[in-house]
C-alpha cells in the first residue's frame, strides 16, 4: 500500500557539460544535472509542489505531460521561467499508474531547449498497479528509457539546425542518446523487464523490437494499463508517445532493443497495415548508474562533411536503425513468465456521451508560405499566445475530429486529459491503441476522431495547448489554445 502525501521537488534548471562520448565535451541543459532531470516518482493522491528555479540565459517552461492538471500549473508558454526566475506548480496527482515525462515548452523554444536536455521521466503509481505481478522495481527491473537521436558536430556540441528541411522534417538525429547515453548495455538481474518507453525525440518516430524478433507484451500506453496484456513483437512511437512493454530474458540469451526509425513523409511504411498490432534520483547521474555507454567511443560519431552531404541528401535520416539497448540476462534459467491475465479497468467508451463534435486541420504551407513561416497551421491558423481558439465546458465529453490535411505523419496532443482514439477513418483502432492516450499519430490524409472529457479545473484566462509533438512544428506554430470553463 503506497501513502500519498504531499511531495515537494526542487528542480534546477542549468546549463551543463556532457561526456556523451569518451574525452569530448557537449554542452547541453540539465535539470539538477547535466543532461536530462531525475525521474519523479509519484502516487496518485499525492499533491505535488514543484520549485523550479532557473539559470538558464533564456526564457524556459517546465511541461508535466500527460497530466491532468489546473492550467496555472500546466508549464505552457503561458508560466514562463526567465533567467534567473522561478515557478511554483501545485497539482494533485490524478493519474492512473503510468510514466509521463517533463520537458521544455517555451514559447517557440520547446524544439531547441528539449534538444538540449531539459527533460525528464515522471512515473506515477498506484494502488491497483501496485498489486499487479508486474516488474517494479526500479532500475533494476523496471526499467526507464527516454529515447532520443541526436546530431554531434566533431567538436562534440550538439548540432540543432533551424534550416528549412529541420523545420520541415523536424531534428533528427545519426546518434541515439538512451537516458543520455551511447549505447547503454544492461545486466539484468531478474527473468523478465519492465521497459518503460517514452519517446522524447524531437521528431523521430521508431518502431521498437528485438533483434531476434522475438515477442514481448505491451501492457500500457501513454496514460494507463491496457485491459490486457497485449502480445506483439514491434511497438510505434511518436515523439511525445508512451508505452510500457514486459519482455522475458529468461532463456539467458544476450538481446538487444531496436529502434526503426519510420519515414512520416507521405504514407511511406507508416500505412496502416504496415503498422504492428516522490522520490527523486538525482545522486547517480541521469536515469542511475546501471547504465553506461560501453562501446560509447567515437563510433556514433560522424564527421561534419559526411553529415553535411547527408542532410544535402534530404531525407538521410528517417530510416536509420538504431540500437536502444543491448540486455545481458543473468544465466539462463527457463522459467517461463506468466503475464497477469487482466491488468485494468478502461473507463467506458461511449460516443454518445459526447455534447458536440470540434474539427481540427493539420496543414504544411509549403513553398514560399512556409519560408516566410506561418505555414504549419491547425484549422488555417498558427499559434497565436493571445488568441483562444476553443473554449469548452468543464465536465462534458467532446469529440475532436483530427483530420491531417498535409504529407507528413503528425502527432497530436492534448493538454490536461487522456484521451481515448474512436477510430481512424472509421475504423476501431489497433489494440495497442485502445488504452488511454494523451498523443496520437494522425497520417496523411487520415481523419482520427477522439473521444476527451473534460474535468474538475476551470480558468477562463488561462489555456491549455494543443499540438504537433514534432518539436519543430510545435516551435513553427502548429499549436492552438483551448480554456475550460
Ligand atoms: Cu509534451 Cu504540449 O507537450
Ligand atoms: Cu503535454
Ligand atoms: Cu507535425
Amino acid at each position: 500500500e503506497r501513502k500519498s502525501g504531499e511531495r515537494v521537488f526542487d528542480l534546477n534548471l542549468r546549463h551543463g557539460v556532457s561526456r556523451f562520448f569518451e574525452g569530448i565535451e557537449t554542452p547541453t541543459i540539465g535539470i539538477n544535472q547535466s543532461y536530462l532531470g531525475p525521474t519523479l516518482e509519484l502516487n496518485a493522491g499525492d499533491t505535488v509542489r514543484m520549485n523550479v528555479t532557473s539559470d538558464l540565459p533564456e526564457t524556459a517552461t517546465v511541461h508535466w505531460h500527460g497530466f491532468h492538471l489546473p492550467a496555472r500549473a500546466d508549464g505552457g508558454p503561458h508560466q514562463p521561467i526567465g533567467p534567473g526566475g522561478s515557478w511554483t506548480a501545485r497539482f494533485d496527482v490524478r493519474q492512473r499508474a503510468s510514466m509521463f515525462w517533463y520537458h521544455s515548452h517555451a514559447h517557440r523554444r520547446s524544439g531547441p531547449q528539449v534538444y538540449q536536455g531539459l527533460a525528464g521521466m515522471i512515473y506515477v503509481r498506484d494502488n491497483a498497479s501496485e498489486a499487479l505481478d508486474l516488474p517494479n522495481d526500479y532500475g533494476v527491473d523496471d526499467i526507464p528509457l527516454i529515447v532520443q537521436d541526436r546530431a554531434f558536430a566533431s567538436d562534440g556540441s550538439f548540432i540543432y539546425s533551424t534550416r528549412m528541411h529541420n523545420v520541415m522534417m523536424g531534428m533528427m538525429g545519426d546518434t541515439m542518446l538512451v537516458n543520455g547515453v551511447v549505447e547503454p548495455v544492461f545486466e539484468a538481474r531478474s527473468d523478465r523487464l519492465r521497459l518503460r518507453l517514452v519517446n522524447g525525440s524531437n521528431a523521430r518516430f521508431y518502431r521498437f523490437g528485438f533483434d531476434d524478433g522475438r515477442s514481448f507484451h505491451q501492457i500500457g500506453t501513454d496514460g494507463g494499463f491496457l485491459a490486457a496484456p497485449l502480445p506483439t513483437d514491434n511497438v510505434v512511437l511518436a515523439p511525445g508517445e508512451r508505452a510500457q512493454v514486459i519482455v522475458d530474458v529468461s532463456d539467458g540469451r544476450p538481446v538487444s532493443l531496436l529502434a526503426d526509425g519510420l519515414e512520416i513523409m507521405g504514407m511511406g511504411n507508416m500505412g496502416r497495415g504496415m503498422r504492428g498490432s516522490g522520490r527523486m534520483r538525482e545522486s547517480d547521474g541521469p536515469m542511475g548508474n546501471w547504465m553506461m555507454g560501453e562501446r560509447g567511443g567515437r563510433d556514433g560519431m560522424m564527421g561534419e562533411r559526411e553529415r553535411r552531404d547527408g542532410m544535402m541528401g534530404g531525407m538521410m535520416d528517417e530510416r536509420r536503425q538504431f540500437t536502444v539497448l543491448d540486455i545481458r540476462p543473468a544465466e539462463g534459467r527457463t522459467k517461463a513468465i506468466v503475464m497477469p491475465r487482466r491488468l485494468a479497468t478502461l473507463p467506458r467508451i461511449d460516443p454518445g456521451d459526447a455534447v458536440r463534435t470540434r474539427r481540427f486541420v493539420l496543414d504544411m504551407g509549403m513553398g514560399m508560405r512556409m519560408m516566410r513561416g506561418g505555414g504549419f497551421t491547425i484549422n488555417g491558423k498558427s499559434m497565436d499566445m493571445q488568441r483562444i481558439d476553443e473554449t469548452v465546458r468543464v465536465n462534458t465529453t467532446e469529440i475532436w475530429q483530427v483530420e491531417n490535411a498535409s504529407m507528413m505523419a503528425h502527432p497530436f496532443h492534448i493538454h490536461d486529459v487522456q484521451f481515448r482514439i474512436l477510430d481512424r477513418n472509421g475504423r476501431a483502432p489497433d489494440a495497442a491503441e485502445q488504452g488511454l492516450k494523451d498523443t496520437v499519430v494522425v497520417y496523411p490524409g487520415e481523419t482520427v476522431r477522439l473521444l476527451l472529457r473534460f474535468e474538475d479545473y476551470t480558468d477562463a484566462d488561462l489555456p491549455y495547448m494543443y499540438h504537433c509533438h514534432i518539436l519543430e512544428h510545435e516551435d513553427a506554430g502548429m499549436m492552438g489554445q483551448f480554456t475550460v470553463t
